[in-house]
């Protein structure tokens, strides 16, 4: 007689490595820097230094990657 497995039988792979919080929270930051990348070459970059609004979107640009590179 072979020995057979049970349908039911669960494969048992260990613990998770991260959590889902850390997965979350990762791939949370990778879009973040992502979209800081996209704003930075789209946004800020082209803006003229004469351009009274760079004071403001460059300011907004490194409070968000202040705020991202305390999360990392
Ligand atoms: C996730 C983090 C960040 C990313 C992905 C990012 C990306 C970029 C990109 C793509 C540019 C345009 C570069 C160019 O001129 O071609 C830029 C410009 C700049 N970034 Fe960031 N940055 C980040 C965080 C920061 C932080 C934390 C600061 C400062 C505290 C900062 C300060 C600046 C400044 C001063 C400019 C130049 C603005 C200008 O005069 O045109 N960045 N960044």
């Amino acid at each position: 007689m072979t020995a057979r497995r049970s349908p039911d039988a669960h494969v048992d792979y260990g613990p998770p490595r991260y959590g889902h919080f850390r997965a979350a929270s990762h791939w949370m930051l990778a879009g973040a820097v992502i979209a800081m990348l996209i704003s930075g070459f789209l946004l800020v970059a082209p803006m003229a230094e004469s351009d009274p609004a760079k004071v403001a979107v460059v300011g907004m640009h490194m409070i968000i990657g202040l705020t991202i590179a305390l999360f990392c």
